[in-house]
């Protein structure tokens, strides 16, 4: 199969590009520029490299040409000081200038990456994909709208589209993570709140897989999937079993929740109008006290998705690989 990949450069599309690359698809890397360390291990992986930009059109016919599957990855991904527009114009307008050139190009299939943080709090844990959608920030809003414009693509004939919404992805590579490794590592993570909310992560090699399923499985074809890791837990029992890979204690002062909310809202209400990065911002607070748990049900049942990689054994391999980085 021939494939584009969006976002290659990135954490989740260089797996994806090099996952289909040795499952043998012919892969197609969109990159902004060849400059990037990461294309090297692109090419070293089989793939070609387009060049070109979710702002320009011109440059995704051309990454079209000759395609079957678009796996669209790419995304502005709570980028500091960047405002709604830029968002809107990568995660919505970028999403459809993509779809546009794909139909041009006569791609077949658009997998459509989302995310699960477009239920936002989770009220009634395990989410299914008919939850309710509460984005919270701009960036989960904007991943919405453009899981909708795909959607619209497809239900109007267009296009075969599926959406996936994968949830908390982490392994070797990623670094959003990390802040929350070396917090426990350095015993200075701060616990808000008694740690009770449930979070979910899915490690980065089954996620992918996830993907390749969505873009080959003839059934998937207009549905849309939670991708979530084989288990969830409470965020006390997360940082414990970190705590625990990195031969740590977990930390044992928990400090109320509104008191430090509040301290953020300040923050950042003296802070974004001048442009300035807050020191405490309340998404951050937030990681304590909204609920991700998810049902991937769907998947495993419609697509065969089978996520096998358990938390300790993820945990152990990102540890690794932070470690081999010399970031923790
Ligand atoms: N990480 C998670 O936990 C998580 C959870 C749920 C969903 N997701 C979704 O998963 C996808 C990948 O996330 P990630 O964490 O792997 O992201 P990432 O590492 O930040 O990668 C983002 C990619 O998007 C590319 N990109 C951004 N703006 C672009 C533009 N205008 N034109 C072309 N490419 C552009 C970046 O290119 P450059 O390298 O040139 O900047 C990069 O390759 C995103 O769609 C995200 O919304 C992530």
């Amino acid at each position: 199969m021939r494939v584009l990949v969006t976002g290659a450069t990135g954490f989740t599309g260089g797996w994806l590009a090099r996952h289909l690359a040795n499952a043998g698809d012919t892969v197609r890397a969109l990159v902004r520029h060849v400059s990037q360390d990461r294309v090297g291990r692109l090419l070293d992986a089989g793939a070609e490299v387009a060049i070109g930009d979710l702002g320009d059109a011109r440059s995704l016919e051309v990454a079209c040409h000759q395609i079957e599957v678009v796996y669209h990855i790419a995304a502005m991904y709570r980028m500091a000081g960047q405002g709604a527009a830029a968002y809107r114009d990568v995660n919505v307008e970028g999403t459809r200038r993509l779809l546009e050139a794909a139909q041009t190009a006569g791609v077949r299939r658009i997998v459509h990456c989302s995310t699960g943080g477009v239920h936002g709090h989770v009220e009634r844990p395990p989410a299914t994909e008919d939850a309710p959608l509460a984005p919270g920030d701009i960036y989960q809003e904007t991943k919405l709208e453009g899981e909708r414009v795909a959607r619209a693509w497809g239900e109007a004939g267009r296009l075969e589209v599926v959406v996936a919404r994968p949830i908390g992805i982490y392994g070797p590579g990623d670094t959003r993570f990390l802040k929350l490794f070396r917090g426990i590592a350095r015993r200075r993570l701060p616990m808000l709140g008694n740690g009770g909310v449930f979070y979910h992560l899915t490690y980065v090699a089954d996620l992918v897989e996830g993907f390749r399923l969505c873009g080959t499985v003839p059934a998937a074809v207009g549905r849309t999937y939670l991708l979530a890791g084989p288990r969830y837990t409470t965020l006390r029992e997360l940082v414990a079993l970190i705590a625990s890979e990195l031969g740590v204690d977990p930390p044992r002062l928990a400090l109320p929740v509104w008191p430090v909310w509040l301290a953020g809202a300040l923050c950042e209400l003296v802070c974004v109008p001048l442009r300035i990065e807050p020191p405490l911002y309340r998404r951050r607070v937030e990681f304590y006290t909204k609920s991700r748990a998810f049902d991937a049900s769907r998947a495993r049942r419609e697509l065969g998705f089978n996520p096998n990689v358990d938390l300790e054994d993820g945990i152990h391999r990102t540890t690794v690989w932070y470690r081999e980085q010399g970031m923790l």
